[in-house]
């Protein structure tokens, strides 16, 4: 190898394959882009479209944070940066044959699966994770043909976390709002017609310890012909508790306090529909025939754990309410990769800092491999807690290259991984291909008064990209859909 062929020159760039590209894999990226190699990165993702949840999580009345994608938009537009859409990793291509064609593979795959409240009843029909109901109103492929039962007028999101709050104001939301947004236009036919009177946002532990953010709750407060009910006695602290919330460094108890006690006070406006948040309540049993009809709750009182968190335990104290639909919004949850070791507790791919272990609490990393965002740290996090969390990743893979850890790819160019593809009849998406298609739903969404019209299958966008590219797109995107 001459000194120009050195890894990371002009000549040899440094190859990195990400796996996923939500707001971690594509911080990532930057990160790469920034620093002092030079590197061709590869980013998959096994849908065609990019952005992970800003697409498929975001609420759609919340385009201000979608505005991220413009960020992710300057990256893609780095001259040895490409997408690889519609490509899934461990189904098109495997680990083992990533890690021949690159020097690092970063894996970003967020979390694909959501948490069970492991209680009896949990199976009946109308009992739905929250993640379902966002994918299907987001437009997410793999929630396209899901169906909630709106014509039930009670319906309970379980959980106090910012998922539980979109959600309950997706479905407290009124029609003329949603049709101002990129929700998916299933979703707003479905919830047009929706008869859902009253949704109940209840959660284990009470209003200090809830997990949702203040501007989040306030939110819920500005929805026309929409009450928030909370009830006075849930806010009832002795002088203890209300010194140590007056005296927390963190603000968010305080403000969600002072706000859930202006609801309180609140007469109610005689509006269509109510949102009540409930506290100190666990679901132990869902009932029904068939459907679910009822949900059984335990009265909870907070506890010391002797580590400084107030953990809830059971009071013995029981009661039934009725419920239409359930929405467990209890917290996302990642999957294996397959190839790689996953720690099941904490449902994330092992790793130190971003460096990927061997096996769960092993010391022993896999040489060039990497985790960013939730699938490294948990599904926790807003969009800018991806941002740190990619940049240390990206500094130790940095390290690693420097002190030679890298095993570097065993193939001359990643060209290969292509034509493996074109072999194996994967339609790659490009990113110019996503750019046609972005524009496409943009103007369908202008033709229909709407700010974007999503399409919702994949079979629809592959179609869409396939119409849309120039005759000799084939050589300019490389990469025939077939
Ligand atoms: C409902 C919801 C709403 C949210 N709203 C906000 C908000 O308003 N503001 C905010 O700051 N944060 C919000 N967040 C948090 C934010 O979305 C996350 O912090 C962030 O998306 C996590 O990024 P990630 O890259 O780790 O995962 P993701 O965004 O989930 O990206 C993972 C990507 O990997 C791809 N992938 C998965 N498996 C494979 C595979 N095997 N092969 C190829 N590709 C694969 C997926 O298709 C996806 O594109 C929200 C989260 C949720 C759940
Ligand atoms: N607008 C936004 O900025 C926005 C929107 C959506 C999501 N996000 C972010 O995305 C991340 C994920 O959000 P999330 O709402 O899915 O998760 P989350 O913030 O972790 O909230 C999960 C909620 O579920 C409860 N819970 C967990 N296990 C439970 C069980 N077995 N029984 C009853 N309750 C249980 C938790 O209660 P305990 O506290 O008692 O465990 C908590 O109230 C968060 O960081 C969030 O801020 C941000």
């Amino acid at each position: 190898m001459s000194c120009e062929d050195k890894i990371g020159s002009s000549t040899r760039p440094l190859r990195v394959a990400i796996v996923g590209s939500g707001p971690s894999g594509f911080f990532a990226a930057g990160y790469l882009q920034k620093g002092p190699l030079a590197i061709e990165v590869d980013m998959f993702d096994r849908l065609p479209t990019p952005f992970g949840l800003v697409r498929g999580g975001v609420a759609p009345d919340h385009p201000e944070i979608k505005g991220v994608a413009r960020v992710f938009d300057r990256i893609a537009a780095h001259p040895h940066c490409r997408f690889f859409g519609n490509v899934t990793i461990g189904k098109d291509l495997e680990h083992d044959e990533l890690a021949r064609f690159y020097d690092a593979v970063i894996y970003a795959v967020g979390a694909q699966s959501d948490r069970r409240l492991g209680i009896p009843g949990e199976e009946l029909s109308g009992v739905h994770a929250a993640r379902e109901f966002v994918g299907w109103y987001n437009g997410d492929p793999d929630y396209r043909d899901s169906s909630f039962d709106l014509s039930q007028e009670s319906v309970v999101v379980v959980g106090l976390g910012n998922v539980a709050i979109d959600v309950a104001r997706i479905l407290g939301g009124s029609h003329a709002s949603l049709c101002g947004t990129d929700i998916a236009g299933h979703a707003l036919e479905a919830l047009a017609a929706s008869r859902v009177k009253t949704i109940t946002i209840l959660g284990r532990r009470g209003p200090a310890q809830a997990a949702f953010t203040n501007p989040e709750l306030c939110e819920l407060g500005g929805l026309p012909d929409t009450d928030v009910v909370v009830t006075p006695e849930d806010l009832a602290f002795d002088e203890a508790t209300r010194t140590a919330i007056a005296r927390a460094e963190d603000p968010t108890p305080r403000e969600n306090i002072e706000t859930l006690g202006a609801y309180a006070s609140r007469a109610p406006s005689g509006g269509d529909k109510r949102i009540a948040v409930r506290f100190l309540v666990s679901p132990i049993a869902l009932h029904g025939r068939g459907r679910v009809e009822a949900m059984t709750l335990m009265r909870n009182r907070l506890e010391p754990d002797g580590r400084g968190v107030m953990r809830a335990v059971a009071t013995g104290e029981t009661e039934t309410i009725p419920v239409g639909l359930v929405l467990r919004s209890i917290g996302y949850r990642g999957v294996p990769v397959p190839g790689l070791a996953f720690d099941r507790r904490a449902a994330v791919i092992p790793n130190a800092a971003g460096r990927v272990l061997a096996a769960p609490g092993g010391s022993e990393t896999m040489p060039g491999v990497y985790v960013v965002g939730w699938i490294k740290r948990g599904a926790n996090g807003v969009i800018g807690t991806n941002k740190r969390d990619a940049y240390e990743t990206v500094t130790l893979l940095l390290e690693d290259f420097r002190e030679g850890r890298l095993r570097g790819a065993e193939r001359r160019s990643r060209e290969g991984v292509l034509r493996l593809l074109d072999e194996r009849g994967v339609a790659v998406v490009s990113y110019e291909d996503w750019r046609r298609l972005d524009e496409i739903e943009l103007a369908r969404g202008r033709e229909t008064g709407r700010p974007r019209l999503k399409f919702c299958r994949v079979e629809e966008m592959l179609e869409a990209v396939r119409r849309a590219r120039p005759p000799r797109a084939v050589v300019a995107n490389w990469g025939p859909l077939n």
